[in-house]
């Protein structure tokens, strides 16, 4: 049986682990664009889970605050973390929501770690932005060097694959998610 933190559980972990107010908005900004793409994608027939979804997205940044004071790659943090604590399947979310092992070309499913490392993509700060805008800022704020940018860039084309694999199987563009989540 899988175990999933619900969302009261989810919140209490981002608190033990100290996240500051900014990283928390982002982490149920986040969470909301997932939870809005899953059940649409549910609609159409894909097979996800909402609850993993939510827990994925809410405790994706759980060690951010962690490596931004002592060092390391949050992810990876966070997935142990959550190991340790006995969620395995939103520890492997966590820790494919940076980079995510993704072959378009192998069957093409979407599964709850393409929906929270894209909407990732998608939420600068609490903002629902275009993958442009989001890449942009990235390329601004960690692009330092050609072998950053070029892994950036990299970055952003898997985010494009994602994208077309999503949207395809829903009758709403890229574009309207920024409409829609729009404050
Ligand atoms: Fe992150």
């Amino acid at each position: 049986m899988m175990q999933i933190p619900d969302i009261k559980t989810s919140i209490g972990l981002l608190k033990r682990k100290e996240t500051p107010i900014h990283i928390m908005r982002h982490c149920v900004r986040v969470a909301l664009v997932s939870r809005y793409l899953g059940s649409k994608l549910r609609e159409r027939g894909c097979d996800l889970c909402l609850e993993l979804i939510m827990a994925g997205a809410l405790l994706h940044d759980v060690s951010k605050y962690e490596s931004i004071r002592n060092g390391g790659d949050h992810a990876e943090m966070g997935a142990r973390f959550l190991k340790e604590l006995g969620y395995p399947e939103v520890a492997r979310i966590v820790k494919n929501h940076v980079y995510l092992d993704y072959d378009p070309g192998a069957g093409g499913g979407i599964s709850e770690e393409i929906i929270v490392n894209y909407a990732d993509k998608r939420v600068k700060h609490t903002d629902v932005v275009s993958l442009e805008d989001r890449f942009r800022d990235l390329q601004a704020r960690y692009g330092l060097d050609a072998m950053r940018r070029q892994r950036i860039q990299a970055l952003y084309q898997q985010s494009k694959e994602m994208e077309r694999a999503i949207f395809s199987r829903l009758e709403i563009h890229p574009d309207d998610l920024t409409k829609i989540f729009r404050r």
